[in-house]
Parts: C-alpha cells; sequence; structure tokens
C-alpha cells in the first residue's frame, strides 16, 4: 500500500467509527448536563437535588427550555437564581433546547415523606383555589408548556410559591397565577408544598 493509500484507508475507517456519528456534544443533552456540571446542584440525571434546588427530571421540555434561557437572561430573578446564572448563562439556546429535551425525557423524583396532615389540608388549598385549571389534578396533568408540581422538593417549592405571591419572581407567566396564591399564609404555603411533594408522578 501506498502511504497515501494507507492515510485513505485510516479516514475511511475513522468515518464509520461510532464516535463520529454519535450526535455532536452541542445536541447531545446527557452530555452537556456533565461537562457543564448541572449535576452538582440537580442530582443524577436531574431527579435527585440538594436543598434548594429544584428536581428538573422528567419535566416539560419546553418550560425548562425557557426557564434556562429567563434565568440566563435575567428576566427571572430572585435570589436563588443567581446561583446558576453564570452557568447558564454560558450556554447557547441549541445547547438549552437540548439539555431541556433530553431533562424530559428522564424519570422523575420519587415522592417525598413529609407530614400526613399539612398534606391533607394542602389537597383541599390546591383545589378551592383554581390550581388545578393550569397545573392539573395533583398537580399532575399540567396544560401544554406548564409545569408539573407532583414530587417536586417541598422547601423549592415554598420558595417559589412564596416568590411568586410576593411578585419577587414575576414573569408574564407567573403573573397568570399570582391572584391564586395571593392570600397564602406561610403556613398555607407550606401545607400546599406538602401535599405537592408527597404526590407520586405517574
Ligand atoms: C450551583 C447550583 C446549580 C447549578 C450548578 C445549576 N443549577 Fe439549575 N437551579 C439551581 C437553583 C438553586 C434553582 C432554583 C432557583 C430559584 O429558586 O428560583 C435552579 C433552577 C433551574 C431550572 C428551573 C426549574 C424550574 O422548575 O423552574 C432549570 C431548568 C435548571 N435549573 C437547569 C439547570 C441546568 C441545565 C444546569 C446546568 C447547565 C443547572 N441548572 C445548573 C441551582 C443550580
Ligand atoms: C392561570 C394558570 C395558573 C394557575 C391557576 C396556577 N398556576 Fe402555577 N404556574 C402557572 C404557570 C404558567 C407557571 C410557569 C411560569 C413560567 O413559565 O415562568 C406556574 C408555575 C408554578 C410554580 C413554579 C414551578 C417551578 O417548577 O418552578 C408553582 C410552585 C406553582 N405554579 C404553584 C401553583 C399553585 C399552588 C396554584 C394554586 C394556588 C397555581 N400554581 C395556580 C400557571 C398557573
Amino acid at each position: 500500500m501506498t502511504p497515501y493509500a494507507v492515510l485513505a484507508a485510516v479516514l475511511a475507517a475513522l468515518c464509520a467509527s461510532p464516535a463520529l456519528a454519535a450526535p455532536s456534544p452541542a445536541t447531545d443533552g446527557k452530555a452537556l448536563f456533565a461537562a457543564k456540571g448541572c449535576q452538582a446542584c440537580h442530582g443524577e440525571a436531574g431527579a435527585k437535588p440538594i436543598a434548594g434546588s429544584p428536581v428538573i427530571a422528567g419535566q416539560n421540555a419546553i418550560y425548562l427550555a425557557r426557564q434556562m434561557t429567563e434565568i440566563a437572561d435575567g428576566t427571572r430573578t430572585s435570589a436563588p437564581v443567581k446561583v446558576m446564572k453564570p452557568i447558564i448563562e454560558k450556554t447557547t439556546p441549541d445547547e438549552r433546547k437540548a439539555l431541556a429535551e433530553w431533562l424530559s425525557t428522564q424519570k422523575p423524583a420519587d415522592p417525598q415523606t413529609g407530614d400526613k396532615a399539612k398534606a391533607e389540608q394542602g389537597a383541599e388549598l390546591f383545589d378551592e383555589n383554581g390550581c388545578i385549571g393550569c397545573h392539573g389534578a395533583d398537580g399532575l396533568k399540567p396544560l401544554a408548556d406548564y409545569p408539573f408540581l407532583a414530587a417536586q422538593r417541598k422547601d423549592y417549592l415554598m420558595i417559589q410559591i412564596k416568590a411568586i405571591r410576593d411578585e419577587i419572581r414575576s414573569t408574564r407567566r407567573t403573573r397568570m397565577m399570582t391572584a391564586n396564591v395571593r392570600k397564602f399564609s406561610d403556613a398555607q404555603v407550606e401545607q400546599v408544598a406538602e401535599f405537592l411533594s408527597q404526590t407520586k408522578r405517574k
């Protein structure tokens, strides 16, 4: 074989190898999740977050992508988002889409254990305050592009409901529900969060 023929054979073998056929990192959500360090706070495959961080596994893909963009561009403001702003700022729209799509296919978190009596009161509040209209019965069947709430972390839910109530997390879409949560006391917020965090995702 001439040196040229050897080179051509190597090139042909490389092009046929799975390494090159694999999706590019920009469209591989799983690889991006590892490379960008998301796991440090959101846990393995987005389902085992540390205190204060949300479960993002099994969440609606369009909702996830929108949150990433709104955190990156500063539309979604509240104290806790500041920790992830510097990370998500360095992703492109295509990378965020790939991350969101991969995360949406991952297994949601298991329900948490908590105070049963508070959860029962929370279930009533969830029914009586019209949450079902947009998030579905028990937070299990949201309208298109809206978030699932069932089996989300209790502490994260409490931070968000209070931030939406107090208009700290205040975007065009969160303002649609401000009236529903406005009258909640902190104790009622906790009851709703107990209920949702203890509800199993189907
Ligand atoms: C340093 C910890 C940290 C890292 C690293 C991190 N996040 Fe977050 N993330 C958070 C916290 C905390 C929140 C909730 C902020 C709040 O309370 O508003 C959040 C919120 C989110 C949300 C919104 C979820 C919802 O239900 O609204 C998405 C989506 C998200 N992160 C995706 C990612 C992705 C993808 C990465 C990697 C590129 C990442 N995060 C890296 C801490 C982190
Ligand atoms: C009119 C529709 C509507 C109603 C009613 C509604 N929500 Fe929402 N809710 C939304 C939308 C839309 C979002 C996502 C906002 C965004 O995309 O930034 C949201 C977000 C949330 C979040 C944040 C989820 C996350 O992952 O960060 C929580 C918690 C929540 N709603 C709880 C409730 C509760 C509790 C009630 C009833 C008291 C309620 N919502 C009523 C539309 C609604």
